[in-house]
């Protein structure tokens, strides 16, 4: 994928043309990245540990019914922006309607944590790809952020959707979202490609040097 947005492009930290552009004095601006999750056994184990712990500390795991994508909206609502943006990663929330139908039909997933006053506190939306299910968007109320309960709803994710026979499950984001990272790779999952995205000078993008 290569991409140009605003004189920044976005290519993989392998693609020749990104050690081209930054011999001619690109600047590396930001960078994101993509990560897969093969279900193995240990990978089960880890989200079944993952839920447990939250389960353990009082939240309730489950699948979201289509009804409750409104409280799901709500939530991503007041943390949209806290999602870092980068040329290759926005997030734009959802309609509940929408989310509700998509919920619905199965072209949605989605899972959460309730407290034990029934507030959603976390949640995961994730959607078939080609060849694996990817996420949509993870997010934890910020009250509630760092005690595990984006990894144990993407770990629920998992053991639902391996339980229906998917085995590849992919996600990616910005390379500053520690958290992001931090909680699929605490389940399993490789970060298989890094993303530069490059501030070009419009002699760069001609090819000329300086
Ligand atoms: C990203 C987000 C969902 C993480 O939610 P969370 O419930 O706090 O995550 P967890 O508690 O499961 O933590 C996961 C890991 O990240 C680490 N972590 C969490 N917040 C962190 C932070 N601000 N800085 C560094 N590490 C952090 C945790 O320590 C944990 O790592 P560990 O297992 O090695 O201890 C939450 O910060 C959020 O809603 N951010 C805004 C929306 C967003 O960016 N979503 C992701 C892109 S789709």
């Amino acid at each position: 994928m290569t991409t140009n947005q605003n004189a920044v492009r976005v290519l993989r930290s392998d693609d020749p043309e990104a050690a081209r552009l930054l011999d001619l004095g690109a600047r590396v601006e930001s960078e994101s990245w993509g990560a897969r999750l093969t279900v193995t056994p240990e990978v089960l184990a880890g989200c079944r540990a993952a839920v447990d712990a939250a389960r353990s500390a009082g939240w309730a795991v489950r699948a979201l019914a289509p009804e409750e994508a409104a409280a799901l909206v709500a939530l991503d609502t007041t943390a949209a922006a806290d999602y870092p943006v980068t040329a290759a990663t926005t997030h734009d929330v959802p309609d509940a309607a929408g989310l509700a139908t998509a919920l619905a039909a199965g072209e949605r997933w989605a899972f959460g944590a309730f407290a034990a006053d029934g507030r959603l506190d976390a949640a995961t939306v994730l959607y078939p790809e080609r060849d694996r299910v990817d996420i949509d968007l993870t997010v934890t109320r910020a009250a509630a952020r760092r005690r595990g309960l984006a990894t144990a709803v993407k770990g629920a994710a998992v053991l639902a959707l391996a339980d229906a026979g998917h085995t590849l499950f992919g996600t990616g984001g910005a390379g500053d979202n520690v958290a992001s990272r931090r909680a699929n790779e605490a389940l399993g999952y490789v970060v298989t490609e890094r993303w530069l995205h490059l501030r070009v000078r419009s002699a760069d993008r001609a090819g000329a040097a300086d």
